[in-house]
């Protein structure tokens, strides 16, 4: 199915109100004593029922059974992903990057549940605290089989393929340069679409943040427009599945793997209002700011989502997108300064080049630099930089971003000992010279 055939309403934190079929939506009250058309009535909260208007967030569902009715959920293996806390290894303070996470073979059938690959992450889920870092590369549509995360909200970043997202209040479909969230505890499967070469296969990046709910970064004196407006935040619209067969749904709860097996899909929300949704956003729709005369800003400038923490300006995670854009600033060096941040920072491509780094970081890779890692533009991109004549210049068919967290990012074991870790990162900054003079 291609975009155009999907329906969305538009708005970040909106109250939507959506039927798959006319009339199943009570009026005048959430939960009567008899809801429309023999639904069930069901309040799903994604903050506590006393938080303030400014982020508080419930959606009312009718179903068509009450998600109450399951039998008991039993572990099952967590195969590549894991959980909090990330101590596995002891914290390494050195620069880290990757290669893409290899695709399934065809004769290897993953789904998105099986093709998930934990980096690493910091805080715990159980305080509801941190984030992790999940890579997935899968080849197969999961057809009987749901997945929801009980531990984090997950922010889902394409960069190779499309996913549609089946979710409890209906579907949404991303294509790489579009990211989706859906929210902790509403239950979803990911079907792949099929490529044009006739086999759906994808991979990207999944953020699963532990924390406060991803929100929009205030904007302060840039003033009421710019950066990503609440127009271009795409919901679904109501639409269920009636499955009387045996299907599992699987659940991330405290950082394992659990399944149950239901004798109906849980995906039978008929109609629902509210505001606690999944959402998707076209980062094309970014609108950058940047410097028209000298030095450029601090990269928060390009912060589409943020996990607040209680700290003001103190983020839990930001996630950030490097999209196209101009560079006009006159003497300047134009690509990302050298620097050390108190901010842990995870850095993937979607497309194109990294302003950065001439080579070695590719679509699909990812690096890491932890707390005070120093980093900056490799040895090429400061030469060229650094005597480029200064005209407007277009940076195109780039998208880089960052996940940036206040904690420590603590790869996972298999992040540290795959085969596709880049043993010789620092190399990257061994042919800068002395210029001092
Ligand atoms: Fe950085």
């Amino acid at each position: 199915m291609a975009d155009d055939e999907f329906h969305y309403s538009s708005g970040f934190g909106n109250e939507f109100v959506t039927e798959a079929v006319a009339g199943a939506l009570p009026a005048g009250r959430n939960s009567p004593q008899r809801a429309p058309l023999g639904l069930y009535a069901e309040q799903l909260s994604g903050t506590a029922f006393t938080q303030p208007r400014a982020v508080n967030r419930r959606t009312w569902v009718y179903r068509i059974l009450p998600s109450a009715k399951h039998p008991s959920f039993r572990r099952i293996e967590n195969k590549q992903l894991s959980g909090t806390p990330f101590d596995e290894l002891e914290p390494d303070p050195n620069r880290l990057r990757w290669d893409p996470l290899p695709l399934p073979a065809e004769n290897n059938p993953k789904d998105f549940i099986d093709g998930l690959f934990t980096l690493g992450g910091n805080g715990d889920s159980k305080t509801r605290d941190g984030m992790a870092i999940h890579l997935y590369a899968a080849n197969q549509s999961m057809v009987d089989r749901y997945f929801v995360d009980s531990d984090g909200e997950l922010l889902f970043v394409p960069e190779f393929g499309a996913l549609i997202l089946h979710t409890e209040l209906g579907p949404l479909r991303v294509d790489p340069g579009e990211v989706a969230v859906v929210p902790r505890g509403i239950r979803f499967r990911v079907e792949l679409p099929e490529a044009d070469s006739g086999y759906a296969v994808a991979r990207g990046y999944v953020c699963e943040n532990f924390g406060a709910a991803f929100t929009l970064p205030e904007r302060g004196p840039i003033g009421a427009n710019g950066l990503a407006n609440e127009r271009d935040f795409l919901s679904p619209h109501a639409a269920f599945e009636e499955r009387n067969h045996q299907v599992q749904v699987v659940n991330k709860f405290g950082g394992n793997l659990w399944a149950a097996d239901y004798d109906h899909s849980p995906l039978d929300v008929v109609a629902w209002h509210g505001s606690y949704v999944p959402y998707k956003y076209d980062s094309a729709n970014f609108m950058v700011i940047g410097t028209i005369s000298f030095d450029h800003p601090d990269p928060s400038i390009f912060t589409v989502l943020t996990s607040p923490s209680d700290s003001q300006g103190l983020a839990n995670v930001d996630f950030v997108v490097f999209a196209p854009r101009w560079l006009v600033g006159e003497d300047t060096f134009r690509p990302p300064w050298f620097h050390r941040n108190i901010m842990s920072e995870y850095m993937g491509l979607v497309a194109g080049q990294y302003d950065a780094k001439a080579e070695g970081f590719v679509p699909g890779g990812g690096s890491l630099h932890n707390t005070y890692a120093s980093h900056g533009p490799d040895a090429d991109t400061y030469a060229r930089a650094s005597a480029q004549e200064l005209t407007p210049q277009k940076l195109d068919g780039t998208l880089a971003f960052m996940f940036e967290s206040r904690w420590t990012i603590l790869p996972t074991a298999q992040a540290m000992s795959a085969p596709f870790r880049q043993r010789d990162y620092d190399d990257v900054w061994s042919g800068l010279q002395r210029n001092f003079r």
